[in-house]
């Protein structure tokens, strides 16, 4: 600062300054009058391209009368540079960002991956950031919720994507089998092995990623391997001498409580520990309802492409699919749609076509003044047949819903018409 200014502007009053074109008639008009003569903070550009702000404060008599005003010269031009390379920078991030939502939703289309709650959201930002970052991932969640969607998108988001994707579930093969299936064997190994040896699936899915499915069903004496093979990027083969290099990424995934396990002593914890550098838990479908309608809709048109079908789905059917809790997850209903769509033998898709634990009984609960066992059955019995003919519009359609004979049904329609309550 005393540089630019010294023996320039120190000392001198607004009038010098302005005579001698540093400071323009308007600034100084604006240092000396501010609103009711209080302090004023302006920015001024010196004709030496400099630019300033200028403080004003007014410095009064004892009896209030204006003496002077004193004022303050700082330089800014760095904060002004600082400022626009921070709008810059801004600017940038927000078009990265865009681009990034841009990428993400291209791959979710591309593979048929449905992220529209914000816990799927927040998972698939997650993956955006850690896909090109090769660490090893660990997935949990209960059956069915997509672990092995989530799986397949990693790889497709990461630089391995040209490699393979190879999965292995540890909980399907034969402890006896599985050893080799990771890690192969070399000829002659035991008996029964080919003689020519064969890969296993760590060596067959070099610079690709391998998904350890169920992987807290691998026993104790694999988990020691596996461990190894992870901390020196190497293992044997089953009978082998010479060491096989491994290129991979690993992802775990498990519908099991792995901590519990380990507190139990049934898994490993250094191992934990080198699977799970990133875990993502993946929500229970009821705990993440806005994805349900995308769901059934994306597989409503799945399911319409591979029957030759065009169904479409009464409103009815879709509050009762997105009441409901779905304990199979996704599975659960992808399997039902696809139900749905052979079975209907309407175009639209109507609520008497959803198996009866899903339809939604607002009012058949078990809470309130309690009953004998037998009125209380006798109750929901009735319910459940008026609801289903309503419904179904018929009472032989209704009989096959509820799985009892039409003449059943009509004796019983005919009590409980006796009955009030
Ligand atoms: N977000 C999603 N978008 C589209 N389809 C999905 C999604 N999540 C799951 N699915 C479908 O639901 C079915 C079950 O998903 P997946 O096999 O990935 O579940 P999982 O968690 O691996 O189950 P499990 O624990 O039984 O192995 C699959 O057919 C899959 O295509
Ligand atoms: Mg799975």
């Amino acid at each position: 600062m005393a540089n630019i200014y010294s023996g320039t502007i120190v000392g001198k009053t607004p009038r010098e300054l302005m005579n001698s074109g540093i400071i323009l008639e308007e600034t100084k008009a604006k240092i000396q009058y501010g609103e009711n003569q209080s302090a004023v903070l302006i920015t001024h550009k010196l004709k030496s391209g400099v630019e300033v702000l200028i403080t004003s404060v007014p410095v009064k008599h004892d009896n209030g009368d204006l003496w002077c005003f004193i004022a303050n010269f700082r330089e800014i031009t760095d904060l002004t540079n600082l400022r626009k390379e921070l709008e810059e920078s801004r600017t940038q991030t927000q078009s990265y960002l865009s681009e990034l939502v841009e990428l993400r939703n291209r791959l979710l289309k591309a593979n048929q991956v449905i992220a529209r709650s914000i816990p799927m959201r927040k998972i698939m930002e997650k993956l955006v950031k850690i896909s090109t970052a090769d660490v090893n991932i660990y997935l949990h969640g209960e059956s069915g919720v997509g672990k092995e969607v989530v799986a397949k998108l990693v790889h497709a988001m990461s630089h391995r994507k040209e490699g393979p994707f190879i999965q292995i579930n540890c909980g399907a093969i034969p402890e006896n089998l599985l050893e080799s299936e990771l890690f192969g064997y070399e000829k002659g190994a035991f008996t029964g092995a080919s003689r020519l040896g064969k890969p296993g699936i760590l060596e067959m899915a070099q610079r690709g990623t391998v998904l350890l499915d169920e992987i807290g069903d691998l026993p104790l004496n694999l988990q020691v391997k596996l461990l190894k093979a992870i901390q020196n990027r190497e293992f044997y083969r089953v009978g082998g001498v010479k060491p096989v290099k491994m290129d991979i990424r690993i992802i775990s995934a498990t519908n099991k409580d792995l901590e519990e396990m380990v507190k139990q002593g049934r898994f490993r914890e250094d191992l934990f520990y080198r699977i799970n550098v990133i875990p993502i838990f993946i929500p229970p479908l009821r705990e993440r309802r806005d994805d349900i309608l995308p769901l059934t809709y994306h597989f409503l048109q799945k399911f319409n492409k591979k029957y030759s079908y065009d169904r479409i789905l009464a409103p009815e059917v879709c509050r009762n699919l997105e009441q409901y809790d779905w304990p199979g997850n996704v599975r659960e209903l992808e399997n039902m749609i696809e139900q749905m769509v052979v079975m209907s033998e309407e175009r639209q898709i109507r609520a008497y076509h959803l198996p009866l634990h899903i339809l939604h009984h607002p009012d058949g609960d078990l809470s309130g003044e309690l009953k004998t066992l037998k009125q209380a059955v006798a109750q929901m019995e009735k319910k459940m047949i008026a609801e289903a003919i309503k419904r179904c519009g018929s009472i032989r359609k209704a009989a096959e819903i509820l799985g009892v004979d039409h003449s059943t049904l009509v004796k019983k329609q005919q009590k409980y018409s006796n009955l009030t309550g």
